[in-house]
């Protein structure tokens, strides 16, 4: 890399830029590697680094994405919430695989992660659901997501009823809302480095009890 490229780098986006993937040895563990750039990113500044594209796709193979918040993140996958009557569920529901992209840009990274998706259970959506504040349990109940709505003012007379109906009462989580799981079978990490020489690797396993195979692609 020139004097030039590597300045260029230090002083523009390269925070991240200068800062090699380490190699992989072939027994690491994807998600150690997310957790630690998901910990970069958060410490970074960047606002909302739980942010990430959804893409999912309609059986006969329409893709279409969005932006959602990653809410949970473990050995048995990536966690959002939204509702089950929205555009995207029922695109899950019926062709249950999802890709998801996160994308740091201050640290240069890109992380790809494709699945299976499931749905978490009641009680677990639930769980998160009581951890919002009111305004947002009202607003989950009010907004039937993705359908057309004449109006603002139908939206907030929406809300009205919902605050009516739970007056003084706590309010549940509703069946038709709730959370994904993405089950990771393909976790990609990218690099950005000078001159378009990104480093790459993905991993790839075909069920969450084998082992990752690692693979460097090219930039
Ligand atoms: C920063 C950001 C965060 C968002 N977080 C969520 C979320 O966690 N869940 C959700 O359902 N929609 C979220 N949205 C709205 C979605 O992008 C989208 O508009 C909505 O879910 C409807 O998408 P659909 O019609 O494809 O189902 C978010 C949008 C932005 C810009």
């Amino acid at each position: 890399m020139s004097l030039f490229s590597k300045l260029r780098c230090a002083v523009t986006l390269g925070q991240g830029v200068l800062v090699n993937l380490p190699e992989p040895k072939g027994d690491e563990e994807p998600l150690a590697l997310f957790s630690q750039w998901f910990d970069s990113a958060k410490a970074s500044g960047i606002v909302l680094p739980e942010s990430m594209l959804v893409a999912t796709a309609t059986t006969d193979g329409r893709p279409s994405a969005r932006v959602v918040l990653l809410k949970e993140v473990d050995e048995q996958g990536f966690v959002f919430y939204t509702n089950y009557g929205s555009r995207k569920a029922q695109e899950l529901i019926d062709n249950p695989f999802a890709s998801l992209t996160f994308h740091w840009n201050i640290l240069q990274r890109q992380v790809r992660i494709e699945g299976r998706v499931e749905k978490v259970s009641y009680e677990h959506s639930d769980g998160y659901f009581q951890s919002r504040g009111r305004g947002s349990r009202i607003g989950a109940w009010a907004s039937h997501q993705s359908q057309p709505i004449g109006n603002r003012q139908q939206l907030e007379q929406q809300v009205r009823d919902i605050e009516q109906q739970f007056h003084n009462k706590d309010v549940p989580c509703p069946e038709f809302w709730g959370g994904f799981r993405v089950i990771p079978e393909v976790i990609e990490f990218w690099q950005g480095k000078a001159d378009r020489l990104h480093d790459r690797y993905v991993y790839r396993r075909q069920t969450p009890t084998e082992n990752w195979q690692i693979t460097r692609l090219s930039p």
